[in-house]
């Protein structure tokens, strides 16, 4: 097999293919002066099995289309299988009209990963189960909640409790996941969010968080309402220190600063988006995975 690295994704690509001691493909990519992207294959890749890597975090739609040229182009010029890795699968919020007349985004992308020769997609902890049904190619939906708590369980933490800041099903699943591995303690919070203003309202309960410290576990961090809710509601019932750790650390706006003053001590991030908080790598996840170990929750 060989790694090809998007440019959303280029480190995290090298990290996969040293570890799996598959080669990187070369390839090269500019803009035209319109704005227009230029993409070329350095080597013959026909006949190759390849893995094209490429995150979709912000800008989504660059990195979307420097996605789909390259995945066109891998299939054009004659690759024999093509795996993707797209570590943060974007429009994965929109799989049904949730109100009349919206756009199915989710299945628009599912629609032309497919129809430019994907044969299977990995992604980690995708926002939205039901969006990797519009998928009739093999869909593997990995989780890095295992390899948060991996790095969490590095430090020395007082009676450790890991909070899920929303009582959805999957966001339950990952918690639990992350305290198996820590051999903690997990809960859950439940969440309302105005669907038309987009505002977040957590509802307080009784979290036994007092003199402990505490983990919150989630998919994405955007606006960071919802981690410093769920962080205030920490410090108010006496948690000790406060950790986030997020597959997807979008960390939007005012993000960062909403979540520190709500007595967070520290954002621990995956490169799965490339930024300052990038700590712990998906790239085992994926190594695993194509070795038949899928981690899952
Ligand atoms: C909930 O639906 C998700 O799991 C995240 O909690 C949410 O996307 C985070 O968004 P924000 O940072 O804007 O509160």
């Amino acid at each position: 097999m060989k790694i090809v690295g998007g440019p959303s994704s280029i480190d995290l690509a090298r990290k996969i293919s040293e570890m799996l001691a598959f080669p990187l493909v070369n390839i090269r990519m500019k803009r035209f002066p319109d704005g227009e992207f230029y993409v070329k294959f350095e080597e013959n890749i026909a006949g190759e099995n390849l893995l094209i890597v490429q995150s979709l975090y912000p800008p989504q739609d660059i990195h979307a289309m420097e996605l789909f040229l390259i995945l066109h182009t891998a299939r054009d010029l004659g690759a024999e299988t093509i795996r993707v890795f797209v570590p943060y699968l974007a429009y994965s919020r929109q799989d049904e009209r949730y109100l009349e007349g919206e756009c199915l985004s989710a299945a628009m992308i599912a629609e032309i990963i497919e129809s430019l020769g994907a044969d299977s997609l990995y992604t980690i902890d995708v926002h939205n189960e039901n969006v990797l049904k519009m998928y009739k190619i093999p869909v593997y939906n990995l989780t890095a909640s295992g390899e948060l708590a991996r790095y969490f369980a590095k430090k020395t933490l007082e009676r450790p409790l890991v909070v899920a800041p929303d009582d959805e099903d999957l966001a339950k699943r990952r918690a639990a996941y992350a305290a198996r591995v820590l051999g903690a303690d997990w809960d859950a919070l439940e969440k309302r969010r105005d669907r038309y203003t987009g505002e977040i309202v957590t509802f307080a309960k009784d979290l036994n968080a007092r003199g402990r410290d505490a983990i919150i576990i989630d998919d994405i961090i955007s606006t960071g309402k919802t981690t410093a809710n769920a962080a205030k509601i920490l410090r108010e019932q006496g948690a000790k220190r406060i950790f986030v750790g997020v597959s997807h650390a979008l960390l939007l706006g005012d993000s960062i600063r909403l979540i520190m003053e709500s007595g967070v001590e520290e954002i621990v991030g995956t490169d799965s988006v490339v930024n300052d908080y990038a700590k712990v790598s998906v790239a085992p996840i994926l190594a695993r995975a194509l070795r038949g170990d899928i981690e899952q929750v």
